[in-house]
């Protein structure tokens, strides 16, 4: 059955302007936290340069120029670290004055999985960029030619909300896919993005009414981890052959229950963010036993494939930290790529759409064009069939 229409567009031409020239200003070079020592070697050596160039003549290097970070608070998103080649704020490293996606050639395409990846995004910990991955590894791969489906499965619909997709109580969601059986077809909604066509992108959204699922399934003794896996199995199998869905992205809540649980019995991959703050790792424990249980009694299959290290401030050692602990602790399961603190990347949402549309010459925008290429060329599990 042909997925929903949305009539909401992600990308609004008319989204307001949002180049406020506050880049020049920045007293942030001066702060006494600020510390660059480590952040070349913390930030892969990606060719962003080529992302750039295809997104409109961008001229970010990878590694130095990502590594900069944007203010908390601090409405621009060029506020570099204190190198002599890009300390002096001028108009023209204003990312903002760059072409818009939708005039932009289009982007190299990626070589597609040789199977559908499923990949619950989880991390029980709040707040550290579950959604934001979500929202924009899915725009950045359908950008790429990926054909992608984003399962919102948390209440709050964040993700719905980023990919343009209106989810009031009532709207066809995961809650009618979870307790009623719903298929993905009928409940999902295409994602308009200019350059990405009709149907490559789909997002079926939450509404608050999924808060109730969890009670509502109490009762359900049989099969009630398996509500989510039963309906992407269909979905997946529906779409065998050339329109064979590339990448399931699952955007988890911030706990370990009924959910999550779907969401993990689902998955084949489990991609955790982690944000570069102190308590990164806390919980990750817990995940990780989680995942170790499911693993045992409900999909053997499951594998944490990729952690990614999320809103890394490259003024401040603590970040720079953390990430070596991750590193240290997880080796090569964590992404080279890493997402810088970005303000464009916490406004986005507010204008209903992803950082690849609303400011895609962005470091934020490009720090996960790369993440996309990355995930993409280090699939755990090619078909050797
Ligand atoms: N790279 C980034 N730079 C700046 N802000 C960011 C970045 N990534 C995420 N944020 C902001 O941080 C907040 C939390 O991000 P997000 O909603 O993605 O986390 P989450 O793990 O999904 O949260 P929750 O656990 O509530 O679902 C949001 O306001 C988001 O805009
Ligand atoms: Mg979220």
């Amino acid at each position: 059955m042909a997925p929903r229409a949305v009539t909401d567009r992600v990308g609004d031409e008319n989204a307001p302007a949002r180049d406020d020239g506050a880049v020049a200003q920045s007293p942030r070079r001066s702060d006494p936290v600020v510390d660059t020592s480590e952040e070349h070697s913390a930030i892969q050596e990606s060719p962003t340069v080529a992302a750039a160039a295809a997104l409109g003549g961008a001229t970010h290097t990878s590694g130095a120029d990502r590594s900069s970070v944007d203010a908390p608070g601090d409405a621009s998103d060029d506020v570099h670290p204190p190198t002599p080649e890009i300390a002096a704020p001028s108009p023209v490293s204003r990312e903002t004055s760059l072409p818009a996606a939708s005039s932009a050639p289009a982007l190299e395409a990626l070589a597609r999985p040789a199977k559908t990846r499923i990949m619950t995004v989880s991390n029980q910990k709040g707040g550290v960029g579950k959604t934001t991955t979500t929202v924009n590894m899915a725009v950045a791969l359908a950008m790429r030619g990926a054909r992608v489906l984003v399962i919102d499965l948390d209440p709050q619909g964040n993700a719905s909300t980023g990919l343009g997709i209106d989810h009031p109580n009532g709207t066809p969601s995961t809650y009618d896919v979870i307790v009623d059986n719903a298929e993905l077809a009928v409940v999902g909604a295409n994602v308009e993005i200019p350059g990405v066509p009709a149907g490559q992108l789909l997002c079926v959204p939450a509404t608050s009414d999924l808060a109730g699922a969890e009670v509502e399934l109490a009762g359900v003794v049989v099969g009630r981890e398996f509500r989510l896996r039963k309906a992407i199995d269909a979905y997946v199998q529906s779409r065998e052959g050339e329109d064979r869905v590339d990448y399931v992205f699952i955007d988890c809540p911030p706990s370990l229950g009924l959910l999550t649980v779907n969401a993990l019995a689902a998955a084949g991959e489990v991609l955790i963010p982690i944000q570069c703050e102190y308590y990164a790792l806390e919980g990750l424990g817990q995940l990780l036993e989680t995942i170790e249980l499911i693993r045992g009694y409900v999909n053997p299959a499951i594998v944490v494939s990729t952690m990614l290290l999320t809103m890394y401030d490259a003024r401040t050692k603590l970040a720079g930290q953390v990430a070596q602990e991750v590193r240290e602790h997880f080796g090569d399961t964590v992404m080279a790529t890493i997402i810088p603190r970005s303000v464009k990347v916490s406004e986005a949402p507010s204008y209903r759409q992803s950082v690849m549309t609303y400011d895609p010459s962005s470091r934020g925008a490009l720090s996960y064009l790369d993440a996309a290429r990355e995930l993409a060329s280090r699939d755990p599990k090619p078909n050797t069939e």
